[in-house]
């Protein structure tokens, strides 16, 4: 049983790969290694002893990641591949609607039906009365007016 798992080669990805891998499962990771080693997947090999595919893929570019998938039976898809600093969000929203967004509904079209993990973001969003915020105050959503990139989870939650 293959399992995709875009951003594979990131620091949530990689170590979704060794635990699949160890597991008895194929992994097909797909990553643009924008933010990623180049000996991630001979480090994953390593580890978990088996040696996953790897395709150098943007998610973005729907035909490309066809032609990665082209052949493979994906039954499961870990999605990771996405962006998530808080900061670069606010400066760059476009670029995180692409990839976190557009770059989902792409890995969703490609893989067709099949269990889909969509890994978040662990962040909150909003305007805390308080900062830095206490972990034990609940988060009030309507006193607080989510920010950018905490759109996004809240549009794939559909996908
Ligand atoms: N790190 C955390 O604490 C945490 C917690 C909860 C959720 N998440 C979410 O999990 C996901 C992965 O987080 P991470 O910490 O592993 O990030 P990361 O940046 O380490 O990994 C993301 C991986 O995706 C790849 N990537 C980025 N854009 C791509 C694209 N367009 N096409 C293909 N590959 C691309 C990067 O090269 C990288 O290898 C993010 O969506 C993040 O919001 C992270």
């Amino acid at each position: 049983m293959t399992i995709l798992v875009t951003g594979g080669c990131g620091f949530i990805g990689s170590h979704v790969s060794v635990k699949l891998l160890e597991s008895g499962f194929d992994v097909l990771i797909v990553d643009d290694f924008s933010n990623a080693r180049r000996d991630v997947p001979r480090r994953i090999a390593k580890v978990a002893g088996r040696t996953p595919k790897v395709a150098e893929v943007d998610v973005n570019n729907l035909h490309v990641l066809r032609a990665a998938l082209q052949g493979e039976r994906i039954e499961g898809v870990v999605h990771l591949a996405g962006r998530k600093a808080v900061a670069e969000s606010v400066a760059h929203p476009l670029s995180y609607y692409r990839t976190n967004v557009a770059g989902t509904l792409n890995v969703r079209e490609a893989v067709g039906p099949c269990p889909f993990v969509f890994s978040s973001s662990a962040t909150v969003y909003g305007r805390p009365a308080r900062c830095p915020r206490p972990q034990r105050v609940q988060f009030d959503h309507r006193r607080s007016r989510p920010r950018r990139l905490g759109c996004a989870p809240r549009v794939l939650a559909a996908v």
